[in-house]
C-alpha cells in the first residue's frame, strides 16, 4: 500500500493496567473530534496506528503506552 504523508506504519501499543481504560481516536483535518472510543479492561492490549482518519489518540485511565518514541505510563 502506498504510504501517505499524514500517516506512517508505526503501531502504538496500549496495555490497560486497570479496568475501564479508554482509548479515544480523534479525527484528522480541520475538525478534531472523537470518532472512536474503545474501552479496555485490566490486562487488555490494543495495538493501533495513526491513519488518514486518526491524527491523535487520547488515553484515559491507568495504562502503559509503547511508541517509537519510547514507553510511558499515564501515572493515574
Ligand atoms: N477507523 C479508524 C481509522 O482507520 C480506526 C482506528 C485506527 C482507531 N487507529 C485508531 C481508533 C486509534 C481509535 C484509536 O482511523
Amino acid at each position: 500500500m502506498k504510504s501517505q504523508s499524514s500517516t506512517n506504519n508505526d503501531f502504538i501499543v496500549i496495555k490497560a493496567k486497570s479496568d475501564g481504560v479508554t482509548v479515544i481516536g480523534l479525527t484528522r483535518g480541520t475538525d478534531t473530534k472523537f470518532h472512536h472510543t474503545e474501552k479496555l479492561d485490566k490486562g487488555e492490549v490494543m495495538i493501533a496506528q495513526f491513519t488518514e482518519h486518526t491524527s491523535a489518540i487520547k488515553i484515559r485511565g491507568k495504562a502503559v503506552i509503547q511508541t517509537a518514541h519510547g514507553e510511558m505510563d499515564t501515572e493515574v
